[in-house]
């Protein structure tokens, strides 16, 4: 069996500006992690607008964990470990759909969509045993906490440790900023979704989210044809697509007015006056209607609020601007799925929806001109890191430099390494206080 590091081993291979490359190339810390953080964060499990209707459901993971989601006849949402209570087989296969009742394709146990059991073939075959349906074990088993935050759905494994709200801070305010863009503040995952799998440790594929030091090299190729093409296109009559990939060829000092903010449990954000974002066309109608529901105050406040992503640690990077969230899945210590999902504002056009998804396609899809190129920096990385060179990985840069802004929040210039100082610094919190 592997032996598992004790807490003062773990605690060694963090330091305030470096980390041990074991934290992303050693299966058995890869195992603590599923125990210790994904067994004691609330993980994004999806939206509620994935489950409109009593008896819809849908299969996801938290950590390694399967789990089936389900709304039950009493309109709440449910998260059940995928387990069959009698000899633990998976319930559902991969996938959503519609059921009134969960049934077993082993040996036909019923489950009602809470997971509790309805109904056993030939149950008078248990009559002298222990087993009886009074009996918890006999239900499938409820992931121990589930909250909707705005529509938005966590679930936690521990029963103990603060509530949604608390544990999220201030990065909240980047899920109120993606429903308030709804003038009818409602928001709704729709369109496909795109999943893939990528040969490198969850936390390489989220740290690339906030490094801003590296899309003027990296998507080189990209940028420079983009910037090229632009010139055909005087004034603002660029395809929104040129206006995409354009700004990943941004100067340095522009990547730093990109400031990153630093909230607690490994939360960040980064955004502010500047984002790669900003500068995409805007409909006068969208603006006319949210002043009509909001006011003209609120509204400004709510459009001028530019994040460019928002990382909730440790399972998703949202752009609360554009409506799309990546959601990280662990598989094993050089193995994630990483999958994107875009939302629709309700009550505006599909012009803006298909902002989203251009912007989805363009930059995480198969056919995309960026995403390909962090991919293979996801993969390089996993690999340099299993060489003999050196064991530490840097995070040193603009270090000491940070601002206290007081009740945990910190800023940095937007090419600092403060997010990734900040999640090693919740990711040794969840590992050594377990
Ligand atoms: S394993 Fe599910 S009914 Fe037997
Ligand atoms: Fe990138």
């Amino acid at each position: 069996m592997t032996r598992l590091p004790g807490n003062e081993e773990i605690a060694a291979l963090v330091e305030p500006d470096r980390v041990h490359k074991r934290v992303y190339t050693d299966p058995a810390i890869f195992e603590l992690e599923m125990a210790r953080i994904w067994g004691n964060a609330w993980v994004y499990i999806g939206h509620e607008s994935q489950l409109k209707t009593p008896g819809d459901y849908f299969t996801t993971t938290i950590g390694r964990q399967s789990v089936i989601v389900t709304r039950h006849n009493d309109n709440n949402v449910y998260v059940l470990y995928n387990r069959c209570a009698h000899k633990g087989a998976q319930v559902v296969s991969d996938g959503c759909g519609h059921a009134k009742q969960l049934r077993c394709a082993y040996h036909g146990y019923v489950f009602d969509t809470d997971g509790s059991l309805l109904h056993i073939p030939r149950e008078e075959g248990y009559a002298s045993s222990t087993f009886g349906r009074d009996d918890p074990m006999a239900d499938i088993r409820q992931v121990a906490r589930v909250e909707l935050y705005r529509g938005f759905i966590f679930a936690n494994q521990s029963k103990q440790g603060p509530d949604l709200a608390s544990w999220l801070g201030p990065a909240i305010t980047s899920l109120d900023n993606a429903v308030d863009r709804s003038p009818v503040g409602e928001i709704e995952i729709t369109g496909g979704i795109l999943r893939y799998e990528h040969d490198a440790n969850w936390k390489i594929l989220l740290e690339n989210v906030s490094d801003n030091m590296h899309p003027t090299v990296t998507h080189q190729s990209t940028w420079q044809p983009a910037k090229q093409l632009a010139k055909e296109f005087p004034g603002n009559e660029k395809p929104l697509a040129l206006a995409m990939l354009e700004p990943f060829g941004s100067s340095y000092e522009f990547f730093d007015e990109i400031a990153m903010t630093t909230c607690g449990n490994g939360h960040t954000w980064s955004g502010g006056n500047a984002t790669i974002h900003i500068g995409y066309p805007r409909e006068s109608k969208y603006v006319q209607d949210m002043i009509a529901a909001y006011g003209e105050e609120k509204t400004n406040r709510i459009l001028s609020m530019n994040r460019q992503n928002t990382i909730v640690y440790p399972s998703i990077a949202f752009k609360s601007a554009l409506q799309t969230i990546r959601v990280y899945r662990p598989i094993a210590v050089d193995k994630t799925v990483q999958e994107t999902w875009t939302f629709k504002l309700n009550g505006v056009s599909d012009d803006m929806l298909h902002t989203s998804v251009l912007y989805n396609q363009l930059i995480f899809s198969p056919f995309s001109m960026a995403g390909h190129d962090d991919y293979e920096a996801y993969h390089r990385i996993q690999h340099g890191l299993q060489t003999e060179a050196s064991e530490w990985v840097s995070q040193h840069r603009h270090f000491g430099r940070d601002r206290q802004n007081g009740d945990g929040v910190s800023q940095a210039p937007g090419t600092s390494d403060i997010v990734f100082r900040h999640e090693f610094e919740a990711w040794k919190n969840y590992m050594v206080a377990a």
